[in-house]
């Protein structure tokens, strides 16, 4: 069954998903501002979780569907967003929409945890109106922030300790590959990042528990995860204030007409 283990583990971290930091949020609010859809817009979020695309989408006048395959998560969508137009529990491979009923199909860090980005992409290319656009976010490079490239490295380390198939559920994506292999034109590109103010060290370690690398730590040994908790304390304690840098990659493309 494909999307068994994003709902699993998505539904496990609801509860405090973007909560802990703004982390999502923020990057939603920065995707919808490039975007700049226009009121009325019909929009569907795919892999909406609590709804970082749907709010800023909603603050623009847009008509918006959030889907997740994660119950929990479209629970929350539902109650702290009153004005959607639907929210539903729907795996990104098989949607149960019509077709060409959107203007705007948008996947905040999504698309690269999917089990079959390409099946995905055609059944998004099926609900988006002729000329309707595609678009989702993935981790990406920041710039100027050395003191936090030890995090990206201990996951590196660590993961020769986990069994494959199981941690994270992340995979490699050539994004602009799979955008053209879908039939979407016009494809483009940009960078995007944020920096977070965070309180303290507890708080930044409480936010890797509330997201998709909770899945990473769940699957370390129990003394390669205290290990592995310590080398994140220690670096955090030569930082004040700390303030996480975090970057990210937009991409859209059109569905031809
Ligand atoms: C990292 S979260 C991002 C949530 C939201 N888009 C945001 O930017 O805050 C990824 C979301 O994709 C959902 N997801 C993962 N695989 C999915 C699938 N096959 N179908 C639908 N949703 C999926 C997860 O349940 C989770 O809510």
């Amino acid at each position: 069954m494909t999307a068994a283990r994003a709902t699993a583990l998505f539904d496990q971290v609801a509860s405090v998903f973007d909560e802990v930091l703004p982390f999502f949020t923020g990057f939603g609010q920065q995707h919808m501002e490039w975007l700049a859809p226009v009121h009325g817009t019909r929009v569907l979020d795919l892999g909406a979780g609590r709804g970082a695309l749907t709010a800023a989408a909603l603050a623009r006048g847009c008509q918006v569907t959030a889907v997740d395959c994660a119950p929990r998560m479209v629970e929350r969508i539902s109650t702290q967003h009153p004005q959607v137009h639907e929210a539903r529990v729907m795996d990104a491979h098989q949607l149960d929409l019509a077709d060409g009923c959107f203007d705007l199909v948008c996947a905040g860090f999504v698309v690269h945890l999917l089990d079959d980005p390409a099946a995905a992409a055609q059944e998004i290319r099926r609900v988006l109106a002729p000329g309707g656009v595609f678009s989702f976010s993935v981790p990406g490079p920041v710039e100027d922030a050395p003191e936090w490239e030890f995090y990206g490295a201990l996951f590196r380390e660590f993961q020769p300790l986990i069994p494959v198939g199981e941690g994270r559920l992340s995979r490699p994506l050539d994004e602009e590959r799979f955008l053209a292999t879908a039939g979407f034109t016009n494809i483009s590109e940009t960078a995007i990042e944020q920096r977070l103010p965070v309180p303290d060290a507890d708080t930044f370690w409480n936010w890797g528990l509330s997201h998709g690398s909770r899945a990473f730590f769940d699957a370390l040994p129990a003394d390669a995860r205290t290990e592995f908790e310590a080398r994140v304390r220690a670096e955090l304690s030569t930082m004040d204030p700390i303030v996480f840098a975090a970057g990210a990659s937009l991409w859209r493309g059109t569905s031809p007409a």
